[in-house]
């Protein structure tokens, strides 16, 4: 039992005539988009607004309108995966390294759903690392800034390489443990010297669509 793609099937009802729909990036939105696809193909009248370069190769190949950011002036509905979510609906997203256009379209939903299997669900977040997005100049300093708070961050290396995001930026993962003070590490990291963005996403969604082991589709609201 897939239960990345129970819960993208399940969020693609929520996709309806006129939408503009903010389609979200990473192995579970992946199912959602094809979902939405066939839908596309099948009459659905919706345009979207991908949130990497991977969706909207993906939303291209498959047939599904778009729209760039410059031409958007709303979204809808927007459905994305995440990494690790508590029941106070506190997220940490940005695994995939996309959390910079997924902030920008989430924020700009007049809702939005985020779909995962079960492992996402968690008492505490902060096992998962903190993905948070920094510049390439000055990346040496900001690392030095999030060590001096003791957030061990790690620069991002993907096949030997240093990971540079779609907007050409680099990643820092901080390793902050389960149960760390959200709201401290947020209000630091916000306006932080370097730091674009991270991928604290707190209590901005409507409703979670979690699958499960069993083939049950959850929806928490
Ligand atoms: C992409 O940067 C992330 O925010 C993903 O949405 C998140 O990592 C969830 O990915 P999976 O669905 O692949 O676990």
């Amino acid at each position: 039992m897939d239960m990345k793609k129970l819960a993208g099937d399940k969020a693609a009802e929520y996709v309806k005539d006129g939408m503009v729909v903010g389609l979200g990036t990473g192995s579970t939105a992946y199912h959602m988009v094809n979902a939405v696809g066939e839908m596309v193909k099948n009459g659905l009248k919706i345009q979207a607004i991908p949130t990497s370069k991977a969706t909207e190769a993906q939303a291209r190949e498959l047939g599904i309108p778009l729209l760039t950011i410059d031409e958007l002036d709303h979204v809808d509905l927007a459905i994305d995966g995440v990494d690790e979510i508590d029941p106070q609906f506190n997220a940490i997203k940005g695994g995939g390294g996309a959390l910079y256009r997924e902030k920008v379209v989430a924020s700009m939903a007049k809702e939005v759903i985020w779909i995962m299997d079960e492992s996402k669900l968690v008492d505490k977040i902060g096992a998962f690392h903190l993905p948070v997005e920094i510049a390439q100049y000055g990346s040496k300093q900001a690392m030095e800034r999030m060590a001096a708070y003791g957030w061990n961050p790690v620069l991002r290396v993907r096949d030997g390489k240093t990971f540079v995001t779609d907007n050409g930026n680099f990643i820092a993962d901080l390793h902050l443990g389960a149960g760390f003070d959200i709201q401290d590490v947020y209000s630091k990291l916000t306006g932080m010297l370097g730091v674009l963005e991270h991928g604290l996403f707190l209590n901005m969604c409507k409703r979670m669509i979690v699958g499960h082991s069993n083939g049950e589709v959850q929806v928490i609201e």
